[in-house]
């Protein structure tokens, strides 16, 4: 009998009130259940929504560095119990220990600046144009925030959005990833052993349409963050926008990293493995296209090429793997899909390609690394996003037809340009098109303190990480205190 996971809404764990679970399986081995969840809808959102509401109100009056104290304490949770979510967050999702590791590390390091933030929230002070007048702007919270999160970094992406909003003064709303719930289970867990007061946050665990958009459309969430694809981003801004909702969105991506004759060519070898095979491709800021210069080209194809075929693939809590099983059958079909596509377009599939069932992998979704070369930057393979492991590799004479090529998508998250030349690498920063570009390393590697997000169809122009991401998750008030005693009229008395 599958463990049977809750909801936690009005601050009770408790099951859907339509009674409907569904199964969490490995990805790496299909037979294996993690568990059972909650398949939650309206109703459950209804009383979510409601009771978030109801506890805001004292939520918002606590010092905001006192909330930033309970952050603190589940960053330290986080730290405490990493090893454990690490290992059953494979299991959930496939990623190797190592990356899931990582991405709790992540959400400590996230935690911990969230909860200096709390001694800080900075507003403005100016003067005023008036004598004896005091002019400030200060930063509140907003009140319910809905918080619909992907499956590709279960613990990083929630707590990027619900620390900052929790110590913002928000009360939350989380809505996980069906591939995901349980570690967003112990994400609710560890943030109630921190104190946080109980209904300050609420889970519900669900499926986009049933869960996820009732949460959108709630008339009491005043702000919604989600990340996921695009056109799902599309739907919820469309919808979200009707009630002049503050939507932030963190949606594809189509990343390139260049390489340049002049570059370090072991160093970019090292960064094209991990930005396009590393989480077997399934990152937003996945490399999925290889720029290479032609001087290069033809060196470069074959090192890349027999590292790929090196490559373990297998479970993820295996010390030897190196590369794991896509999320599902879903995702493993669109991908294989995408395989054929990038034939019949007339790229030359050099390795790769197929699905891969050796051993252990039977009963997983497991791709190949997969590697294109003779890519042409029109071709869907070049353009679209597929998150999975499958590498483009486009041949081109100068930066700026790399620029260029790299440019010639609808998103803009990542990119990566490896030069030795400082002049190239400044001209590359000011023209390539993205939310982030890295000198000499791979397309991959936020930190928690620095802005997240991209430009064109990647986002809405909002960033996770960082400062911004408070200034989302907080309204300015302007406040003027005239100490004047005197009715002083801006604009009329200066005249
Ligand atoms: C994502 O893929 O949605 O910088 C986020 C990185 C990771 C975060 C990726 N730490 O690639």
């Amino acid at each position: 009998m599958p463990v049977e996971f809750k909801n936690y809404i009005d601050g009770q764990w408790c099951n859907a009130t339509n009674g409907k679970r569904f199964e969490n399986r490995n990805p790496a081995n299909w037979e294996e259940i993690l568990g059972t969840f909650p398949d939650s809808d309206s109703e459950d959102i209804d009383r979510a929504v409601r009771s978030a509401a109801a506890a805001y109100d004292a939520w918002r009056l606590m010092p905001a560095p006192k909330r930033g104290e309970i952050i603190k304490r589940a960053g330290d949770l986080l730290v405490k119990y990493k090893e454990d979510i690490a290992r059953e967050m494979t299991r959930e999702m496939g990623k190797i220990l190592l990356e899931t590791r990582g991405d709790v590390q992540e959400g400590i390091d996230t935690a911990y600046y969230a909860a200096t933030e709390g001694r800080r929230l900075f507003g403005h002070t100016a003067p005023s144009e008036l004598p004896d007048k005091f002019n400030l702007s200060i930063r509140q919270p907003l009140g319910v925030a809905g918080v619909i999160t992907p499956w590709n970094f279960p613990m990083a992406i929630p707590t990027w959005k619900i620390f900052p909003a929790l110590v913002c003064g928000n009360t939350v709303v989380f809505k996980p990833a069906e591939d995901t719930p349980a570690t967003a289970v112990r994400f609710v867990e560890i943030l109630l052993e921190a104190g946080l007061p109980e209904k300050v946050i609420q889970l519900v665990n669900g499926y986009g349409s049933s869960a996820g958009m009732p949460l959108v459309e709630h008339p009491e969430v005043k702000l919604i963050s989600f990340t996921g694809s695009t056109p799902v981003g599309k739907l919820i801004s469309s919808v979200a926008s009707k009630d002049l909702k503050r939507v932030s969105l963190e949606l594809g991506g189509k990343n390139a990293q260049i390489v340049m004759p002049d570059a370090d060519l072991e160093l970019a070898l090292d960064g094209v493995l991990w930005g396009a095979f590393g989480t077997a491709g399934q990152r937003c800021t996945a490399t999925s296209r290889l720029i290479l210069h032609e001087a290069i080209h033809d060196k470069f194809l074959p090192m890349l090429i027999k590292r790929a075929e090196k490559l373990r693939l297998g479970n993820g809590l295996e010390p030897a793997t190196e590369v794991g099983p896509v999320i599902n059958q879903k995702q493993f079909d669109r991908i294989l899909s995408y395989l054929k596509t990038g034939k019949d377009e007339g790229a030359k599939l050099e390795t790769g390609g197929e699905r891969y069932t050796d051993g252990v992998c039977k009963n997983g979704f497991f791709i190949r690394p997969t590697i294109f070369s003779n890519v042409d930057p029109q071709m869907r393979i070049a353009k679209e996003e597929i998150f999975g492991p499958v590498l483009a590799v486009i041949k081109i004479k100068t930066l700026d037809e790399a620029i260029r090529a790299l440019n010639n998508t609808k998103y803009g998250l990542s990119s990566s340009l490896y030069t030795r030349d400082v002049n190239a690498a400044f001209k590359a920063i000011r023209d390539i098109e993205a939310g982030i570009t890295y000198i000499n390393g791979p397309t991959i590697g936020a930190e928690a303190h620095m802005p997240f997000g991209g430009v064109k169809e990647t986002g809405n122009g909002h960033r996770e990480g960082g400062w911004p991401v408070f200034e989302f998750f907080t309204e300015i008030k302007t406040v003027f205190v005239d100490y004047s005693g005197k009715l002083q009229r801006a604009q009329i008395d200066n005249q």
